[in-house]
């Protein structure tokens, strides 16, 4: 393990080594950057789309887009990237994680590749962990962006933004930030937000009848900050989209009932394999005269959009019907509809099948239909992250965990050095056997910093948690505060 680390770092080192040459490159047009008006420095996003649609790649453009881009900071936002900052964007744009230590100015750092894959004109987004970053960071990078040409947005849970100099915002804290629909804010060229509103943009829009609906465009290029907390430890976190709004022992039972006239092979095939039955040509129609009669399909064809939901029921009343056999699949026992295992044959009470097959094969039984929630559509991160054309990420630790993310999503770690050198002592972490001995050690810490005069600053996973502290170090006898929500 350590063998395989040490050579790790090894590798790493000229890896950066190796794109020394490109700092190097981007640094020898500083001064002729430096001396263009504003209106040059802006009409060079259009030089670079212009050269792009001729045929010329990202790669290519690389050292004076982000000479454009590190001038375009200098004059908005009085930055100017740190050569170890333009390392960490050529990572990005590589389609690599950036290891770069905290407070190395990582926010700065991603306007680089956003610009330079922007100039596409297929998307970017930067994915942050939480709402107030992906505001914060789309305002505060926004200047750049905007000097340049370059529409940014922002979504928030229920909220989108664009950069928009002109408008006059009510909240002087956000200054710029003019309210759009959530498509309008994924048509710009940058989208800032968190995992959660975009994988759930994702799921909605693979919900959506009509194409026009959509509001998201094909996931083109992600750059994921805080990429280990996102990437590792929500990687299997499903979204799930679940709902049960309408009342539909109706439709349930009206299926129930119209499904026992069609004619096997005829009205329907069924594919054992898979288990899957579908209807032909005449059980379609078939089962159009007879859910009209029944007054369910209000449109011509049971296919059109706005019938198109009742297809879900049919689906689930057709295999309940065809391919779940009473005493074999389930039993019904005190009105109740039970599976069978189908390895060790047991029942199986309180387990329901689900996407609405349960409640089609209580119809068919007539036994009373349960309500329940139903999953529409779900997905998990890693799944989601996986769909990006490119993606890239950055984080302050990502070397533990480099075997992962290269097994999982094929990326590769690069350690960037910090910009001066470190002086910040970080400390590993310390496990404890459990939570008591744990508390314990703290409160023996603080005490002994306390004797010493030297202020401690503790945080904790909750409010209980802090007051057990809290009581902890008063039985001590060391004076503090709580903050805390109460
Ligand atoms: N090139 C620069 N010149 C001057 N200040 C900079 C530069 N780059 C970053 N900073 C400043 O450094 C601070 C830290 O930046 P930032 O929050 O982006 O760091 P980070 O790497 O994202 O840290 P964390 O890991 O805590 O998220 C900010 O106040 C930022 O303005
Ligand atoms: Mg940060």
């Amino acid at each position: 393990m350590l063998k395989w680390l040490g050579g790790l770092i090894d590798s790493n080192e000229k890896q950066v080594q190796r794109l020394q040459p490109l700092v190097d490159e981007i640094n020898e047009l500083e001064p002729d950057f430096a001396k263009l008006s504003d209106a040059e420095l802006r009409a060079k996003t259009d030089e670079f789309k212009a050269r792009l649609k001729d045929g010329c790649s990202l790669d290519d453009l690389l050292p004076e887009a982000f000479a454009t881009v590190r001038e375009a900071a200098q004059r908005t936002i009085h930055q100017r990237h740190f050569d170890v900052q333009l390392l960490g964007g050529i990572v990005l744009h590589q389609g690599k994680i950036a290891e770069m230590k905290t407070g190395e100015g990582k926010t700065l750092v991603a306007t680089l590749p956003l610009y330079l894959n922007a100039l596409s004109g297929q998307g970017c987004h930067l994915v942050t962990v939480n709402d107030y970053l992906a505001k914060r960071d789309h305002h505060w990078m926004g200047p750049i962006y905007h000097a340049l040409g370059i529409s940014v947005a922002s979504i928030q849970h229920e909220a989108a933004f664009i950069y928009d100099t002109t408008y006059e915002s009510a909240d002087q804290r956000w200054t710029f930030l003019r309210p759009v629909s959530r498509r309008e804010a994924y048509q710009a060229d940058i989208t800032y937000g968190t995992n959660n509103e975009f994988g759930f943009d994702y799921l909605r829009d693979n919900m959506v009848v009509d194409l026009a609906q959509c509001v998201q465009r094909p996931l083109n290029y992600a750059i994921v900050d805080e990429v280990d907390n996102i990437l590792i430890d929500e990687a299997r976190t499903p979204l799930i989209i679940s709902g049960q709004a309408e009342k539909a022992e109706k439709q349930y039972q009206t299926f129930a009932r119209s499904i026992p006239h069609l004619r096997p092979r005829i009205d329907y095939t069924v594919d054992e394999k898979h288990r899957a039955v579908s209807l032909t040509e005449s059980g379609t129609s078939q089962m159009e005269t007879l859910l009209k009669k029944e007054g369910l399909l209000k449109t011509p064809n049971l296919y059109d959009p706005d019938s198109y939901s009742l297809t879900r029921y049919l689906d689930s009343a057709l295999k309940a019907h065809v391919l779940y056999k009473r005493d074999r699949d389930y039993v019904v026992k005190d009105g109740q509809v039970i599976i069978v295992d189908e390895f060790t044959g047991r029942l199986m009470p309180g387990r329901r099948y689900s996407e609405g097959l349960h409640q089609a094969i209580e119809a068919k039984e007539r036994v009373n239909v349960q309500h329940e929630s139903m999953t529409f559509a779900t997905i998990t991160f890693q799944n989601y992250f996986r769909m990006y054309d490119k993606l890239a990420g950055m984080t302050g630790t990502a070397l533990t965990e480099a075997e992962e993310f290269f097994k999982i999503y094929q990326l590769e770690v690069v350690v960037i050095p910090t910009n001066a050198p470190m002086i910040r002592q970080d400390s590993p972490d310390r496990i404890y056997k459990d939570e008591k001995s744990k508390f314990k050690a703290v409160v023996n810490e603080v005490q002994e910093l306390y004797q010493q005069k030297r202020p401690v600053l503790i945080g904790t996973v909750s409010i209980e948690k802090s007051e057990v502290l809290s009581d902890l170090l008063k039985k001590k006898g060391v004076p503090h505060q709580v903050l805390n929500a109460r």
